[in-house]
């Protein structure tokens, strides 16, 4: 039976406000996506992933979404959504929209009827509550954003509910008007021929009922007061119904259609990714360059997946994490290290989703505080430096104005030393991270229909990480001294020149990866 299209897919993700500019106004746009899908086809992958596009005041760039039915004016139109489908389409890729049924903007029809007075109906659309004496919030819960997760509502006496920024109210999912629109949500998009979503923050829909407070208890090691994790807030049982619903919904068109959970714990991930629920899930690897924390964290996505044939979605990053470049130790040795790490996820099995830059190997930005725009920062008082370090505009041309991503100053300012990362640069040259990760997207393809679902670890040095599937090996080199290790087959791709083998024997230098073919 031929696998589905999304079994060992490559998703790229687009952060939309910061991909191409098509109208020069400094801020990403969808023409500029479609101008630019040769770029994301060349590259390898099969599918897009979209940052949320809907109209929106932009309190957290897109996540506070003011109507689920239409585009952005800053960002084009429905009409240039469906532009960018058609052509995309044609280039054999798909696109997945960004969904945000945790809650809404403050801007939506619904919150802004239900603020109009205190016995609106739609007020039972979002959790409202009365404060507790001396001015307090309703319970103890904090946003995650920071402060409390409760905020008063502009004009009457009680407080609502928000886990992310205050002019993002949570919705009631407990109102059955609020399941049922997310329905109409869902089918609105792919009528129009989206390939499916990204469910932004997927397993807090349903808060507990009783909008009790946490409990503080002691930290068995540090001593020090903290809130029970063990006390669920989010994550109630009936969000499953959901997922069952949107399922049964997908399942009505062909191709398939695929739902991913913005859900990272893998404690989570067996009661999500299930063959009547989503179809994947992000399995993303933040640690320290670790061979043993590697393997570990490998391991433990492997075993949290449950249905017949599942295997991770491997990710490094997104929009809301460090670049992996500087996460992993910055300038050429994070940049060896980012591009290793990436070709050892690549070559297992399970599906990967690449961040818009990490391709040429973009760093985490350094901004002045005055020009970032981050709600996490704006909320914490700058004690949190927030996210904007990644979401800064991407490189297309070397020596042109804001590297060629607008002739006026972005919306976030392009670095100069961006020049030499830019898209025309690394595109003429096999060597450069962008080389690099075409060389691997493209054999990852070749190979994808004759290997098995499964891996299995071999034997290596500590500081090495191996694998083979079938007649296919990848090692990962995390010492900073080159290693020798036996060779089993020629090789396929090296994540720098030297990388090598001779005589029986695969050479690989410091912070280094390689696959090889039986
Ligand atoms: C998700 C998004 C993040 C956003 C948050 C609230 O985690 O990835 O960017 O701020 O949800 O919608
Ligand atoms: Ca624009």
């Amino acid at each position: 039976m031929p696998q589905p299209w999304w079994r060992s897919a490559v998703f790229y993700e687009i952060y939309v406000r910061s991909f191409a500019d098509a109208n020069d106004d400094g801020i990403g746009d969808l023409p500029g996506i479609t101008s630019r899908l040769e770029y994301i086809r060349d590259l390898g992958v099969d599918a897009v992933w979209l940052t949320p596009f809907y109209p929106s005041p932009q309190k957290d760039h897109g996540y506070d979404v003011a109507d689920y039915f239409d585009v952005n004016p800053e960002y084009g139109t429905l009409e240039d959504f469906d532009r960018l489908l058609a052509r995309a389409h044609e280039l054999r890729l798909k696109v997945l929209v960004d969904i945000v049924p945790n809650h809404t903007s403050d801007q939506h029809e619904w919150f802004k009827a239900a603020v109009t007075s205190p016995d609106n109906p739609f007020r039972e659309r979002y959790h409202f509550a009365d404060p507790r004496p001396a001015g307090m919030p309703p319970n103890n819960w904090t946003s995650s954003f920071g402060g409390a997760a409760w905020s008063p509502e502009p004009k009457g006496p009680q407080w609502y509910l928000h886990l992310f920024a205050p002019e993002q109210p949570d919705l009631n999912w407990w109102h059955p008007a609020v399941p049922e629109e997310f329905e109409r949500i869902v089918k609105f998009w792919l009528d129009r021929g989206a390939d499916g979503f990204r469910i932004d923050v997927a397993a807090a829909l349903f808060k507990r009922r009783d909008l009790a407070d946490r409990p503080l208890i002691t930290d068995r090691v540090t001593g020090a007061a903290r809130f029970d994790s063990a006390f669920g807030i989010i994550d109630q049982p009936q969000v499953h119904a959901v997922y069952r619903r949107w399922r049964q919904i997908a399942n009505l068109y062909q191709p398939d259609r695929v739902l991913v959970g913005e859900i990272f714990d893998p404690r989570r991930h067996s009661r999500y990714i299930l063959p009547d629920q989503l179809h994947m899930a992000f399995a993303l690897i933040h640690l320290p360059w670790d061979a043993t924390l590697w393997k570990r964290s490998i391991d433990t996505s492997r075993r949290a997946m449950r249905g017949p044939g599942a295997e991770p979605t491997w990710t490094l990053a997104n929009h809301d994490v460090v670049r992996p470049v500087t996460r992993l130790g910055g300038g050429s040795t994070g940049r060896a290290r980012a591009l290793a790490a990436l070709l050892m996820l690549l070559g297992l099995p399970g599906q990967f989703f690449l961040y818009q830059g990490d391709e040429l190997g973009l760093e985490e930005v350094d901004l002045p505080d005055d020009l970032r725009q981050d709600p996490v920062f704006l909320h914490t008082g700058g004690s949190q430096k927030g996210r904007d370090g990644c979401r800064v505009p991407l490189p297309w041309h070397r020596g042109r104005p804001n590297a060629g991503f607008s002739t006026v100053a972005p919306w976030l300012p392009v670095p100069m030393a961006w020049d030499r990362l830019a898209v025309d640069v690394q595109a003429g040259s096999g060597e450069s991270m962008l080389g690099h990760l075409r060389k691997a997207l493209a054999e990852r393809k070749r190979l994808a229909g004759g290997l098995p679902q499964g891996m299995r670890w071999r034997p290596a040095p500590a500081g090495v990480l191996a694998y083979s599937r079938d007649r296919m090996t990848v090692a990962c080199n995390f010492l900073d001294r080159a290693v020798l290790l036996p060779a089993d087959g020629r090789l396929l791709l090296g994540s720098n020149p030297l990388v090598g083998v001779k005589r029986g024997a695969l050479r690989l230098p410091a912070n280094s990866a390689a696959w090889l073919l039986a």
